[in-house]
Order: C-alpha cells, then sequence, then structure tokens
C-alpha cells in the first residue's frame, strides 16, 4: 500500500459478494465491476437459480463475454443450495471450478424460493463439500414470521449457524453482508473456518438512511440497516485488522420502477462506486492504512486463493455519481445517485 493524503494504492482488490442477474441487464453491470475490481463472486439466484455445475459454467461464460474488451476480470462461480442438492454434485461443481454455494433460507430474500427449508436436509451434501473445499456463503435470516426483521440475523445465529458449525466443523462459512454487532461478534470469536462479508451500505449507514424525510427505497436491502450502535460493530470489525472481514458489496441491481414501486425489492446498487463507498467509510474511522488488508487479502487468503497482482489507485477527487445508467432496456439507480463523493478510482 502507498498512502498520501490524496491518493490511496492498492493490491487490485476483489469482491466476494456480487448480483449481476443476467443478459442484457448482466451486460449493463458487469462492465462497473470488471473496472473496479479483479475478480468477484457471482450470487446464483437467478430465475430459475444457477443449481449445477453445467448451468455455472454457462453462466460464467455469459459473464466472461460481457467484460469489455482489454479488462482483466475474473467471475469466480457459485451454486445455489436447495433441499435437493446431490451430494455427487459436489465434485462435478469443483470440476468446474465452481468455488461455493450459497444458501438462502427459502423465503429469506429476492429469488430465495427454492432455498433451504432445514438445513439438516443438505448436511451430506455439506459434507461432500466440507471434504472438497467448497465454500458455504450464508444469507444469515431466520424467516420465522414471528421474529422481528431486525431481530432475524441475531436469531439465526443461535437457531442455525451454531448448530451447523458444532456439526460440520472444517467446513469454511461465510456469514455474508454482517449487520449487526452479534454477528460481528459471533465472527471474531470463531475460528478459522468462519469469516464475514460486509457491504458499503452497512458501513456507512445505519436504519435512519431508509426514512430520511421520507421512504427511500435505494437504501433497502436484506439484511436491512440496522442501528447505529450494529454500524459502528461492523466499521469496528471492519478496520480491525483482522482476517475474517472482507470485502463483499451486495450490489444487488433491480431495474428503478422496480425499486420506487409499491413494494420495493430488496437491493443497493453499488458496483458504480464500491471502492469509493468503502474508502469513504475507512477514512471516517481514520482506518485507511486498514483498507488494502480488507479489499484486496483477507477474502483471497480464506478462499485458497492467490491474491491479484497490480494495483488501482484511488485519489481525493469529488465527482457526482450519475443519478441513473442503462440496465438492459429499463433504468438503475446507483445508491448515492446524483451525489458527489469524495474518492474517486482512476482509470
Ligand atoms: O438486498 C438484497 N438483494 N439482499 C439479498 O439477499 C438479495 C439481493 C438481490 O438479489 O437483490
Ligand atoms: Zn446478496
Amino acid at each position: 500500500m502507498s498512502s498520501s493524503t490524496t491518493t490511496l494504492t492498492i493490491t487490485r482488490p476483489d469482491d466476494w459478494h456480487l448480483h449481476v442477474r443476467d443478459e442484457a441487464a448482466m451486460r449493463s453491470v458487469v462492465p462497473y465491476t470488471a473496472r473496479q475490481f479483479g475478480r468477484a463472486i457471482i450470487m446464483p439466484n437467478l430465475r430459475p437459480p444457477v443449481t449445477t455445475a453445467e448451468q455455472a459454467a454457462h453462466y460464467r461464460a455469459r459473464i466472461r463475454a460481457a467484460v469489455p474488451e482489454g479488462m482483466d476480470f475474473e467471475p469466480l462461480m457459485t451454486l445455489y443450495l436447495t433441499d435437493l442438492t446431490p451430494a455427487d454434485e459436489i465434485k462435478r461443481a469443483k470440476d468446474a471450478g465452481v468455488v461455493a454455494l450459497k444458501l438462502y433460507p427459502a423465503g429469506a430474500t429476492t429469488n430465495s424460493d427454492a432455498g433451504v427449508t432445514d438445513i439438516r436436509k443438505t448436511y451430506r451434501t455439506l459434507e461432500a463439500m466440507q471434504k472438497e473445499g467448497i465454500l458455504l456463503l450464508v444469507h444469515g435470516e431466520v424467516t420465522d414470521p414471528a421474529i422481528d426483521v431486525f431481530d432475524r440475523e441475531a436469531v439465526f445465529i443461535d437457531r442455525v449457524m451454531a448448530p451447523l458449525r458444532r456439526d460440520m466443523p472444517e467446513l469454511k462459512v461465510v456469514f455474508e453482508h454482517i449487520t449487526t454487532k452479534e454477528a460481528a461478534q459471533y465472527v471474531a470469536a470463531a475460528d478459522r473456518y468462519t469469516a464475514a462479508t460486509l457491504t458499503p451500505q452497512h458501513l456507512l449507514y445505519n436504519r435512519n438512511a431508509i426514512f430520511t424525510g421520507g421512504l427511500r427505497p435505494h437504501y433497502y436491502c436484506l439484511p436491512v440497516l440496522k442501528r447505529e450502535e450494529h454500524r459502528q460493530a461492523l466499521i469496528q470489525a471492519a478496520t480491525s485488522g483482522s482476517p475474517k472481514f472482507f470485502l463483499g458489496t451486495d450490489s444487488a441491481p433491480h431495474a428503478s420502477v422496480m425499486k420506487e414501486n409499491s413494494v420495493c425489492g430488496a437491493g443497493c446498487f453499488t458496483a458504480l462506486s464500491a471502492l469509493e463507498l468503502y474508502a469513504e467509510a475507512f477514512e471516517a474511522m481514520g482506518a485507511l492504512d486498514s483498507f488494502e488488508a480488507f479489499a484486496s487479502f483477507n477474502g483471497a487468503d480464506f478462499y485458497g486463493l492467490p491474491r491479484n497482482s497490480g494495483t488501482i489507485t484511488l485519489s481525493k477527487q469529488e465527482w457526482t455519481l450519475p443519478e441513473a445508467v442503462a440496465f438492459g432496456d429499463a433504468q438503475l439507480k446507483p445508491l448515492r445517485g446524483g451525489e458527489t463523493l469524495a474518492w474517486r478510482l482512476e482509470a
């Protein structure tokens, strides 16, 4: 890392949690991520979901074809875990270069209907993953309607994560997009087989952002933003220097007509300015010196992949984020669209 008060140069980072959708919409958003990151973990919650090694290989080819000429970007593929994922799919997945499976509790979020109804139904498959060194990426929220939406992550730790860790101790698990102090504490105290990703929105905002001057759909994602005390625990974790915490934007594009709708889809689109947003959060903590490990080392190390070569440079230079960009035939509104950002990724 090299830094001055006006520039920050770090090893090329990766995005360990990303949604790019498919077809024309995908072709609109992939170039933004390819510009910022060397690799990204591609979420499998398409309709229908990516459940087989063969589907993942085809999806990877479509994403690669959307990377602009001259840009060096590698999509890292995942499968969508269901109650019925056969254990022998894991070997095929490994051979196809799939690095992880994603656990969506059924009904927890966007396109999760085909998700897992009871994690014990997947244990033979999880055992195969543990054996092959394939990771499990977890959307950590219970779906029990009796549990308050703001408590669903904390309850998930007791009901699902703790038993899973006991039963499958050497499965590498990423607790994705953590949003609470309970999750930050749980991961910090866990052994080396457990890690977590953190999004820019959960490091920068608390739940007031959803309600400032009216209802703001572009700040609505799942797990939903929490109280300020949780945001503080998350930024502490991200800047702590612990190798267990790393960058995963969860950039989740939805057409603006679907966000600005009576039922607003969950997801913040941040791919256009992800590094700038994270840099702002780290700078506010006086912690820019711990940004490189968070963005460029910890994730690769946890996944057992080589760190990237090459660097990117962020400079302290104000610019205005576009209010909207194209998303196939539709429009897409980035988080903070139309506002001024303090950092800018150099070309
Ligand atoms: O906000 C979210 N958006 N959270 C998720 O878990 C899914 C994602 C999406 O696919 O839109
Ligand atoms: Zn996600």
